[in-house]
């Protein structure tokens, strides 16, 4: 692609950028669609996320991707928020509109369509969710909202995910979340689980570490999806496919998020053979 007057460009925000896939899947979606689009990371000081938007606005950007540390804060900056983004409270996409920006979060989108593409549902499912973090609180209400029959939510503090089970709960107007405290896996119900990991445990260089190392949970998983995906394979992961369960990793969230992304900004749908290309190329920087 040859950049020239009609080139639009799209960005990242956060601190820090630099270790970003981003630029990979937008890049490439560009190329495969033939679009005249290029995308960029731009890194954001503390303090100063309203100039930052602000400033994208009188520059035209098409759109923005949002990342730590501000994917609440920017939320202060948007003309407008989408439903779901307003109650997971993060925002990690912005699109350009007439007055402003409308604020999206295409993270758990993108975690549903990424489970959808490897065949698990969360529709009448019983789910271990491990966390009660920003991510794993969003990950509690996608599962509410998609229609979860129960999501046991387990974490090492107790008043944290009380908080989180009871807000959401709320929102969705049924009592889908129960929360416990991380050592009572024991005493979950005898079954098999969709487990869902949602805290950073077990994210590189901490290789090693995992919420709960008891092979006795692992025997009521049937299958693992971790939002980490740097390592490879992480200890969750492992202990899940050592009992017989499937596991999965974070990758394709991470892709489909972006894919999301891209389709907002351009009015476009992906395939899902330009996804498989896309997922080929992420997967060469892994493996
Ligand atoms: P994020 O935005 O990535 O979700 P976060 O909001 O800092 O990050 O949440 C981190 C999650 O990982 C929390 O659920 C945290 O548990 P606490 O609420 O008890 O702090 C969990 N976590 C972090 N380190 C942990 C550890 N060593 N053992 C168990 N849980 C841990």
């Amino acid at each position: 692609m040859e950049i020239n007057g009609h080139t639009r460009i799209c960005g990242l925000i956060g601190n820090p950028v630099e270790h970003t896939l981003s630029p990979m899947i937008h890049n490439t979606l560009a190329g495969l669609l033939g679009h005249n689009l290029v995308y960029v990371p731009f890194l954001v000081e503390e303090g100063r996320v309203p100039e930052a938007v602000t400033g994208a606005d009188a520059l035209h950007l098409l759109g923005l991707n949002v990342t730590v540390p501000y994917k609440s804060e920017v939320i202060q900056c948007l003309q407008e928020i989408d439903d779901l983004a307003k109650n997971i409270g993060a925002v990690n996409t912005l699109v350009k509109t007439a007055g402003g920006y409308k604020g999206y979060n295409t993270d758990m989108e993108g975690l549903y369509r990424a489970m959808k593409s490897e065949g698990i549902r969360l529709e009448g499912e019983q789910i271990v969710l491990l966390g009660a973090g920003g991510a794993a609180r969003a990950v509690a209400y996608l599962c509410a909202v998609k229609g979860a029959e129960k999501v046991y939510m387990l974490n090492r503090t107790i008043s944290k995910v009380q908080a989180v089970a009871e807000e959401v709960n709320r929102t969705v107007g049924r009592e889908v979340i129960l929360p416990m405290i991380t050592e009572d896996y024991v005493k979950l119900p005898e079954r098999k689980y969709l487990a869902i990991q949602g805290t950073s445990v077990g994210l590189a260089p901490h290789t090693e570490d995992v919420v709960i190392a008891d092979k006795v949970f692992y025997e009521k998983i049937k299958t693992g999806f971790d939002l980490i995906y740097n390592p490879w394979e992480t200890k969750f992961m492992r202990l899940v496919r050592q009992q017989g369960g499937d596991a999965y990793n974070g990758l394709k969230m991470l892709l489909y998020q972006g894919i999301i992304a891209y389709e907002l900004w351009n009015d476009v749908s992906v395939s899902e053979e330009q996804a498989q290309i896309v997922y080929e190329k992420l997967k060469e920087h892994f493996t």
